[in-house]
């Protein structure tokens, strides 16, 4: 019988709609990190990722690559595999949603709601956009019919469509958040969705007609499974659910110890509503539970590749190495929040905690022991002057591993990080408290620089222990210098004073040489430049029909300053902006966010449609429109006009 614990942690499946940037790195990487952690704890831990195929989204990007869509993200499969090979994510399943044993059970769980009346036929009627691949209602359209969550044109859909009973549960859903605090965390996650749920909850369209690309209802083929029904399905479809091997079900969900969803914020409701919902229709466990992590932005907002601010991990590995990349990437976000990727964070970032602290460290270290001991040093006894630092780098080093587990047992990634600098810190204090080139000048203090090295070296095993999740070439290079052996270097092993001597290499390499950070940053700066697409892709315009004068003066534009800027507390893709256009202070709602941070925009004077009948776009009041130009990839960019121009001028 396995008496180990079991561990299934699990990314979102990707959109295989283009290349992965550092975004989806981030919670691939973080994953791997935490899998490999629960490892050294003695789990017997299961990493799944994959890659969400179905859609009418992926149809038409098959579309414009002239691919079919199955031809489309067979190849993404492949480049996805070999950017997670490359960044030595150890996943033990990769699920994509077009595989059969994926496909055939969720028709059996669409089935099962089916009859067990949590699914129904109905009909649903209403504005459709495709790239959100979502319904909305006229009051949550801007302008009559533009998407209020991407900002793209939607069109009028009526069809056949089958519901999901989610209203049924909500009361069910609210009670067993309730119940289980830590379902969602971070907690202010957790309140946003309680809020959403308490707000009341709509049975959810869950079949389209209207496109093919996708999983047939079995027993009403023109139907196709809503492509989150679909997906989210994924994490125990890939653990065999449903199939005639159910084993690692059986183990990981059924009987597992701990199972983990990691999501960015942007799709935390799909998971903490519709997810726990299908669950407790089709009578499974909810097992799981829900980290949301937040963004990696931009300085100027969001990535995006016509902004030339789209960095890809694959440049950055190249550049600076797998272990300089894997650590930045999960150091910087802090727990729950967004954070900016800026080319000068990420070389001072490695030249302060890899290279100048820990690097510096073991080659200080292994060069001092070469010299005053041919490479060797064994324990002493605490009998010295200088025991009291000693003593205290070990009682350091204890609440260290302490600190270290707490956080990442809780995915406070980069406070378990900012742990082991401040114990490199305070294992390199032990060299600037003791002097050792001092203490080599006296024979009689032979004994007492033997301990400082020594402790030296625990202290690097001791670091190198905890490091082992993030820097995966790193460390087992300074376990080999060092030659500690495996048994040593386990989270069983932390403790000073387990290896009773040392025997160092001769020589070692800078493990990770200093970067010249003005002279790096504007490297990854070009190398963001040169992924923007040199020639906008062309899309077909055609112009509209012709329109009196009369129409266009019907049309009442004048100069708004923007005084406020907010995200939009319901509408991950809007902005709410509070604007003064001279005759009063309007509210306006903006379908931005993909393009714009808040801040970026407070002072600007940007061109208002302040004659616009006043609109709530997801229960905001909206007074007019700031316009925009739309690229030919479909980017927006905000109309900005002069600065000297006042509030309320008009344009003519
Ligand atoms: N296919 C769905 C997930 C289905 S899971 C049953 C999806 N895919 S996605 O490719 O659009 O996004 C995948 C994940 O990447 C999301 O968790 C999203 O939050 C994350 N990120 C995308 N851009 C990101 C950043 N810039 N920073 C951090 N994470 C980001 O949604």
């Amino acid at each position: 019988m396995n008496l180990m614990k079991t561990f299934y942690i699990t990314t979102p499946i990707y959109y295989p709609s283009g290349k992965y940037h550092i975004g989806s790195a981030y919670t691939t990487c973080l994953c791997d990190s935490v899998k490999k952690y629960k490892q050294l704890n003695g789990y017997d831990a299961r990493f799944l990722t994959g890659n969400d195929e179905h859609g009418q989204k992926m149809a038409e990007t098959a579309r414009k690559n002239n691919k079919t869509p199955q031809e489309h993200v067979d190849y993404m499969a492949e480049l996805s595999k070999e950017l997670w090979e490359l960044l030595k994510i150890d996943y033990d399943d990769f699920i994509r949603t077009t595989e059969d044993r994926h496909e055939v059970v969720v028709q059996k769980i669409f089935e099962r709601l089916l009859e067990n009346n949590d699914i129904y036929l109905g009909e649903y009627s209403g504005h459709y956009c495709m790239s959100c691949e979502a319904y909305f209602t006229e009051t949550q359209l801007i302008d009559g019919n533009i998407c209020p969550d991407c900002g793209l044109e939607t069109k009028v859909l009526k069809e056949e469509t089958y519901f999901l009973r989610l209203s049924k549960y909500a009361d069910r859903l609210l009670e067993y958040i309730e119940k289980n605090p830590d379902f969602i965390v971070p907690e202010t996650r957790k309140n946003e969705v309680v809020q959403f749920v308490k707000s009341g909850l709509n049975d959810l369209s869950v079949s389209r007609t209207a496109f093919d690309w996708g999983v047939k209802v079995k027993s009403n083929p023109k139907h196709i499974v809503y492509v989150w029904i679909d997906a989210l399905s994924n994490y125990i479809t890939a653990l065999g659910y449903g199939s005639d091997n159910d084993k690692l079900y059986q183990k990981y969900w059924v009987n597992g110890d701990e199972v983990i969803h990691v999501v960015g914020k942007d799709i935390l409701r799909f998971h903490a509503i519709y997810w726990p919902i299908m669950l407790m229709a089709l009578d499974l466990p909810i097992k799981f539970r829900l980290f949301a992590h937040g963004w990696y932005l931009m300085k100027d907002g969001k990535m995006s590749k016509s902004k030339g601010n789209v960095i890809y991990p694959e440049q950055l590995v190249d550049a600076y190495g797998l272990d300089a990349f894997r650590y930045y990437i999960v150091r910087e976000l802090t727990y729950g929040h967004d954070g900016e990727f800026t080319p000068e964070n990420y070389v001072k970032r490695i030249n302060t905690d890899l290279a100048n602290d820990y690097g510096n460290l073991v080659s200080r270290t292994v060069s001092m022991v070469n010299k005053y001991f041919d490479g060797k040093v064994s324990t002493t006894k605490h009998n010295h002057d200088y025991k009291e630092f000693e003593l205290d780098l070990e009682k350091v080093a204890n609440e260290s591993f302490i600190n270290y587990k707490n956080a990442m047992d809780e995915f406070k990634i980069a406070e378990a990080l900012s742990e082991i600098s401040a114990l490199v810190r305070r294992t390199n204090k032990l060299i600037d408290d003791t002097f050792p080139w001092d203490l080599a000048k006296e024979e009689s203090k032979k004994e007492v620089l033997e301990s400082v090295m020594y402790h030296l070296l625990e202290g690097i095993r001791l670091i190198t222990i905890l490091y082992q999740p993030f820097l995966l070439e790193t460390t087992p290079k300074v376990f080999s210098d060092l030659e500690v052996e495996n048994k040593y270097r386990g989270f069983d092993a932390y403790q000073f004073g387990q290896i009773e001597s040392y025997q160092v290499a001769k020589k070692i390499k800078h493990l990770f040489p200093r970067l010249d950070v003005e002279k790096e940053s504007e490297h990854i700066r070009e190398m963001m430049a040169s992924n923007k697409p040199k020639e906008e892709p062309k899309k077909d315009y055609q112009v509209k029909p012709e329109i009196d004068f009369n129409d266009f003066t019907k049309l009442d534009l004048v100069v708004g300053k923007i005084i406020d800027a907010k995200p939009h507390d319901n509408a991950d893709k809007l902005l709410v902006f509070t604007v003064d256009t001279g005759d009063k202070i309007r509210s306006i709602v903006s379908g931005i966010a993909k393009y714009y941070q808040p801040k970026e925009l407070i002072n600007k004077n940007v061109l208002v449609v302040v004659n616009l009948k006043p609109v709530k776009l997801r229960g905001v009041l909206s007074e007019g429109m700031i316009l925009s130009v739309e690229s030919k990839n479909g980017e927006l960019t905000v109309i900005e006009l002069p600065q000297n121009l006042k509030p309320g001028d008009k344009i003519n």
